[in-house]
């Protein structure tokens, strides 16, 4: 994030003293890139080195499921059950080195804290609200936010009702397109979105209470436990650019034109290799002329995953909400025979629907398989009327 924020107490100067009842704090810098990104600047109660007790170390297997043939994908999350928490129940749908692409259905609170040691996290509420409880403070969240956490942020989420989320885990940076921004990190007057859509923490809550705590951190691949004797908010004070937000999808002003917005005028983020979309109701192209649902298109070098969220999907048959579906390179796709007709006239969509383009192939967990539908790469056949014949395999 590119504006600076400040909570709590800090000194007038970096690198200087601040005292608590005549002890000194703990100031510690978080940055990316190493010395030269973006960083904040945290002061705690005690050092944030210090640990009472190594936990165990768990490997994050990540089971790959290579399907016989390559074709588009549909799966249906839907009626999955609740499982595990905030971390434990991240089931893998897909990815490749540059992103991660989870569903969580999480049936408990996740108990202790948990940091993500190697990547930016986005989590995309589709169900429920609660409170993000982090290092830098409280986020209210709600449904249809995108809960953004860069990595390093200790936090966890407290829910109120049934959660649902799409979780995207990035080893680079997940940011606001730069295309959006000017030099300063001020947001253009084209962009969709403003700094007033942004909503930083909004209550910073010093924890000053000893006990045991738990910090699970995803480091090296898995997940490293550490046991602290003080709480990990033991925060009075940061300042800087570092630090989790929300923004939530109704807040994405959409682009509309008198023909057909190819999907970058939804782009919402960016990290190295993939773009984060936000298809969000919204007129549609006015021309007489125009054909107003996604033209067939290739991605020639992407991958395209569609998260259908809510409202209505004209271009798509067979989808309803919670459907995910995978558009791989190599194979063309577009709206099944006869919705470019049906579509004629229309004036608007209710369509809300999360989008990932990655610039690499996906790999699709082995979660995926059982989620799977397999007809629906035969969505688009139409056998001739005069010979008719069954979809299926080839020799
Ligand atoms: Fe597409």
């Amino acid at each position: 994030m590119t504006v600076y924020q400040r909570m709590g107490e800090v000194p007038p100067k970096r690198h200087t003293q601040l005292r608590r009842d005549g002890r000194l704090l703990t100031e510690q810098v978080m940055g990316m890139e190493g010395f030269s990104g973006n960083y904040s600047i945290l002061y705690h109660l005690e050092t944030p080195c210090r640990v009472m007790a190594l936990g165990g170390f768990e490997h994050l297997e990540k089971k790959e499921w290579v399907p016989d043939q390559h074709q588009h994908m549909l799966f249906a999350t839907a009626d999955l059950d609740a499982i595990g928490d905030l971390v434990t129940g991240r089931r893998l749908l897909m990815w490749n080195n540059d992103v991660e692409i989870w569903f969580c259905r999480p049936r408990e609170t996740h108990e202790g804290y948990y940091r993500n040691g190697e990547g930016d996290e986005v989590i995309f509420v589709h169900q429920g609200g609660g409170v993000a409880e982090t290092i830098f403070g409280d986020l209210t969240y709600r449904e249809g936010d995108y809960i953004v956490i860069p990595r390093g942020t200790t936090y966890r989420l407290v829910p109120d009702g049934e959660q649902k989320y799409l979780v995207f885990v990035s080893p680079g940076q997940i940011e606001i397109p730069k295309r959006y921004r000017n030099e300063y990190g001020n947001l253009l007057e084209h962009a969709p979105y403003y700094h007033r859509d942004i909503h930083p923490p909004t209550e910073l809550k010093t924890h000053e209470e000893s006990g045991e705590f738990t910090v699970t951190v995803r480091v090296r691949g898995g997940h490293q436990r550490y046991l602290l004797d003080y709480h990990p908010f033991n925060v009075v004070g940061w300042d800087g650019f570092v630090y989790p937000w929300t923004f939530n999808i109704s807040d994405f002003e959409p682009k509309s034109g008198r023909l057909h917005q190819p999907p970058p005028a939804h782009q919402t983020f960016e990290g190295p290799g993939f773009v984060i979309c936000s298809f969000c109701p919204r007129n549609l192209e006015w021309d007489p002329q125009a054909v107003p649902i996604p033209y067939n298109h290739s991605n020639l070098q992407s991958d395209e995953m569609i998260y259908y969220v809510s409202g209505n999907f004209e271009s798509r048959k067979g989808i309803e909400v919670g459907s995910i579906t995978l558009h791989p390179y190599g194979i063309p796709h577009g709206p099944q025979p006869g919705l470019a007709e049906k579509a004629l006239g229309a004036t608007s969509t209710s369509e809300l629907a999360v989008m990932c383009d990655t610039f690499r192939p996906l790999r699709l967990g082995d979660f995926s398989q059982t989620i799977a539908n397999p007809d629906y790469m035969f969505s688009w056949y139409q056998p001739p009327a005069e010979t008719p014949a069954e979809p299926g395999t080839i020799a």
